[in-house]
């Protein structure tokens, strides 16, 4: 690879700065013992950027994340903000870089590694092993379609409305994701939708049928109602491999699979642009853990999501796979040493803060590099 990455940091509200330190430490550990420099920036986003700039996604955010090959995201909102009017809210942030990217796949992984199996709520058998990923659309659907608003009627009392809307187009470009990454991981692919009662589930259904019949027969296809993959997801985990949404359903059921994980703080997530012709596409990274306002300033946050977070963004944006996995490596090292930060405390491990999991993490990276 070429040097010159260009990666845009917004490590946001929260707990984001801290855990970001974290992966800056990786970073320069890469350019002293991989010899692989990144051109970095740093901007501003959620209600950091708010108080900086009055918006929680300034143009000059967009403008620059449009300009970076990658975007890695640390994560917005917190208390502070939570009463602002609706278009000043941090979370807005994240919203307008999906869609002024054009970031409609968003890749949530849900693993659980195996010196965690114990910090699951589930038995550990139910979860030993559980290796699965959810496709969730990030660019449509209720989350922005119209209309949408909280009108007053002529009766004097007021009515909400959001829209459900999936053109063909974004259903099959998104099925595509999750059709390839299926492909080659177990060749399972369920896509889940509520076709029993939404006509934009009915449409979901079609097309993610058709894409299968004619570009990836080699992939099994099942289709599953939200309802029941909720339900499922905690009976069955393992049943899955790849699971494709959209937007509404994937956030809610990625929340659901990270929590069978027991480590909100372990997980990662991708959320991909198309590629053009020269095959570069946008993409951004972020941790699913949020802001945790409650424990954030405290040196007590668990760095590893938004580690492995970079882990993810070498893998997709710029191929580095053997660099990737020995990032995942070392933090699975780290756990299996015994070493946990308060959210992942298990019987006789030993309670660490923040950085000293970061220093725990460069020696693994050390030894592996040795
Ligand atoms: C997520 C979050 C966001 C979403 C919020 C912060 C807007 O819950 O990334 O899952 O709903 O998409
Ligand atoms: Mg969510």
């Amino acid at each position: 690879m070429t040097a010159n990455k260009k990666i845009l940091v917004l490590p946001g509200d929260g707990i984001g700065p801290e855990v970001m330190r974290e992966v800056r430490r990786i970073i320069e550990w890469m350019d002293r013992r991989r010899h692989v420099s990144f051109a970095m920036e740093e901007g501003q986003v959620g209600g950091a950027a708010l108080e900086a700039t009055g918006s929680p996604c300034p143009d000059e955010t967009v403008e620059r994340a449009l300009g970076a090959d990658a975007v890695l995201f640390g994560s917005v909102g917190g208390p502070r903000w939570d009463s602002l009017p609706f278009e000043k809210r941090p979370e807005l942030g994240i919203l307008r870089l999906r869609k002024e990217l054009g970031l409609f796949a968003n890749l949530r992984p849900a693993l659980v590694m195996e010196p965690l199996v114990d910090a699951s709520s589930l038995k550990p058998d139910v979860v030993r092993g559980l290796d699965l990923m959810i496709v969730r659309e990030s660019t449509g659907g209720i989350y922005f379609g119209e209309p949408r608003g909280i009108e007053t009627l002529p009766n004097g009392k007021r009515r909400g409305v959001d829209t459900e809307v999936y053109t063909e187009e974004e259903i099959a470009r998104v099925a595509r994701v999750a059709f390839d990454l299926a492909k080659k991981r177990s060749g399972r692919l369920t896509s889940v939708e509520k076709a029993n009662v939404m006509q934009t589930g009915r449409l979901w259904r079609a097309v993610v049928s058709e894409i299968g019949k004619a570009e990836y027969p080699e992939v099994e296809l099942s289709h599953m109602y939200a309802d029941n993959c909720a339900m499922q997801l905690c009976a069955r985990p393992k049943q899955f491999d790849v699971v494709l949404a959209g937007n509404l359903f994937g956030d809610l059921l990625s929340d659901l699979a990270a929590a069978l994980t027991g480590s909100l703080g372990m997980l990662p997530s991708a959320t991909l642009g198309a590629p053009d012709a020269s095959g570069r596409r946008h993409a951004l990274y972020e941790p699913i853990h949020g802001s945790a306002p409650d424990i954030a300033g405290k040196g007590i946050a668990n760095p590893c999501a938004q580690m492995l977070s970079f882990a993810m963004l070498l893998r997709w944006s710029f191929g580095m796979e053997e660099d990737a996995a020995m990032i995942e490596t070392a933090v699975e090292k780290v756990l299996a040493g015994g070493l946990r930060t308060a959210d992942i405390m298990g019987p006789g491990t030993a309670r660490v803060g923040t950085s000293v999991m970061g220093d725990a993490v460069l020696r693994e990276l050390d030894k592996l590099a040795a």
